[in-house]
């Protein structure tokens, strides 16, 4: 094996998914403190400002006021080196999220034993299904009453059609929760009382279930249970296929709770010995394999800087292939200019120090004045794009004003960044005084109103508005373009890069200068514009 073999080998790249409560940061925590960066654990759980005050350590951070380090977390366990990326919470789903998972290899979801699949499981697990992200369970919470592990197992199956198998197996629950049997490396693990904040041991290695050891260790009742249970489960689920669950139709299932520390380790084990490697990315030419020598990436996520009055940003580059060093130049593909990576921060949790090399599935931050936008390619040179990454029409389109008129040049600005972050489209009409907001769902409203008044101190209102939809309008020939855009001033605005976009009534408003201007192309995305 070569050594960029062996680097991608190793690599682990995955999120995790879940309802908001199921306990997704309390496992990120265990996740880090069993992966030896202990110092993080206990302090993901910070939001706002204690959170951007606590990462102060990273140097850019400090420079430039973003705060980066929460949303990659890597480290390392039995030599593997994991990067775990955050998805936002239910307070500020959006497209990141969406995103978010087209630049992981396999996710981790959590279920809380009592509730059983949510709402916001079902939404991401079916983003997670579009690419066949590999999937791997585990339910939370076993320290409580919940419901019966075969309801459970049959709602996964049931809800998200989805092939299961247990790969461990609950004793007892709620107050009579002994611990669980590792089905795939026959351990008996058992949770010790009141050891919250000490690693559980890895349990004690049994010759199958009718090893006489269970006896001596479990009462009689529950060990008589366990075999039952794991004997009819065996009949009713299909063995562990390892083909199956790379190809996103099986998940393995563990159970545990992550506060009391345990399962997390069988978890870990889990994504380490079953979740794949990085995996080839299509492109608009061709597939790049991860272990080709030359560097590729892409950029998944934008994130603005905290103090509004600097333009930087952190772009958050996904590595297809590499290895990057530090202080390379990359090939911007959609500019065709070379791109400085001044600092890109690599993460490297265990000594929490930037990194000098990165690979294939290594998330890099690469600071920039705007230059980098979702969606774009780097390479060493090779003119290819990265397909795949969803950019979404706005659909929900809302006038914004602040409360107070005189903030109104404090909310021009907010609304350029969050542009520019891709977290919402921002219209500004030719005529009249209004911005336009456009967005993929309705809680984006609510979100939006709250970042820009806790963030740009600026509180605001949305309105409805009586546009249908917005297009991005381009044209071969700029003569074309111009006599459309003299002809539709009023319904014309700029996006924030100055952008002409067309913003319909209703579906007769757009078809209608559709047929009066064949020439025009409108488009529904940025992206494709
Ligand atoms: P989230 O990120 O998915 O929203 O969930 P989070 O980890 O914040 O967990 C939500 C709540 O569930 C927290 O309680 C957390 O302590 C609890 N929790 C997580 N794992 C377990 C578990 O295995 N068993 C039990 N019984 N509870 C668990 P909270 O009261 O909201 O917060 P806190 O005061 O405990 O921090």
């Amino acid at each position: 094996m070569t050594a960029i073999e062996d680097e991608v080998q190793r690599r682990r790249t995955f999120a995790i998914i879940s309802h908001p409560d199921a306990g997704k940061t309390t496992l990120t925590e265990k996740l880090l403190l069993f992966g030896g960066a202990i110092q993080l654990a206990g302090a993901v759980k910070a939001r706002g400002e204690v959170r951007r005050a606590r990462s102060d350590w990273m140097k850019v951070e400090q420079e430039r006021g973003i705060s980066v380090a929460s949303s990659v977390m890597s480290y390392e366990y039995a030599g593997r080196a994991f990067n775990l990326l955050d998805t936002p919470g239910h307070e500020d789903f959006s497209e990141d999220t969406y995103r978010t998972l087209t630049a992981v290899d396999s996710a981790v979801m959590v279920i809380d034993a009592a509730k059983g699949i949510e709402e916001q499981t079902r939404k991401l697990f079916e983003v997670c299904r579009l690419r066949d992200v590999p999937i791997i369970t585990f339910i939370n919470k076993l320290d409580r009453e919940g419901q019966d592990p075969f309801d459970l197992l049959d709602e996964i199956e049931q809800t998200l059609a989805l092939d299961v198998t247990p790969a461990s197996w609950p004793i007892g629950m709620g107050r009579d929760f002994l611990g669980c049997y590792d089905l795939f490396n026959d351990r008996l693990a058992l949770m010790a009382k009141g050891a919250k904040g000490s690693l559980p041991t890895p349990g004690e290695r049994c010759e199958g279930l009718d090893d006489p050891k269970l006896d001596k260790m479990l009462p009689a009742d529950a060990v008589a249970k366990l075999r039952g249970d794991v004997e009819m489960v065996r009949g009713l689920c299909p063995a562990f296929d390892a083909e199956a669950y790379r190809a996103g139709t099986m998940t393995p299932v563990f159970f545990g709770s992550a506060v009391n520390n345990f399962g997390v380790r069988e978890l870990l084990e889990g994504v380490a010995h079953l979740a794949p490697s990085p995996r080839p990315q299509p492109t608009t030419t061709r597939d790049i394999q991860p272990t080709e020598d030359k560097v590729t990436g892409f950029v998944f996520k934008i994130q603005a800087n905290m103090d509004p009055k600097h333009r930087d940003r952190i772009a958050f580059v996904r590595l297809c292939s590499g290895p990057f060093r530090r202080g390379m130049k990359l090939f911007h593909v959609r500019t065709g200019k070379q791109m400085n990576m001044h600092n890109p921060v690599m993460f490297l949790a265990r000594e929490r120090e930037l990194a000098e090399e990165a690979f294939a599935g290594d998330i890099m931050g690469v600071p920039n004045h705007g230059q980098l936008r979702i969606g774009d390619t780097l390479s060493e040179g090779e003119n290819l794009r990265v397909t795949g990454i969803p950019s979404f029409a706005p659909e929900m389109l809302q006038k914004v004003r602040p409360k107070d008129p005189l903030r109104a040049k404090h909310l021009g600005r907010a609304l350029q960044q969050i542009a520019e972050e891709g977290a919402a489209r921002v219209f500004k009409p030719i005529m009249g005084a209004d911005w336009i907001v456009g967005v993929v769902g309705p809680l984006q409203f609510e979100v939006l109103a709250d970042r820009i008044r806790t963030e740009f101190d600026v509180p605001v209102l949305f309105e409805s508005t009586a546009l249908y939809t917005a297009r991005w309008v381009t044209a071969e020939d700029p003569l074309v373009l111009k006599k459309f855009l003299d002809g539709n001033q009023a319904s014309l605005a700029e996006d924030h890069d100055g952008d002409p976009v067309f913003l319909a009534r209703n579906a007769w408003h757009l078809d209608r200068a559709a047929e009066d201007f064949p020439l025009i192309v409108f488009h529904k995305t940025k992206e494709q514009a």
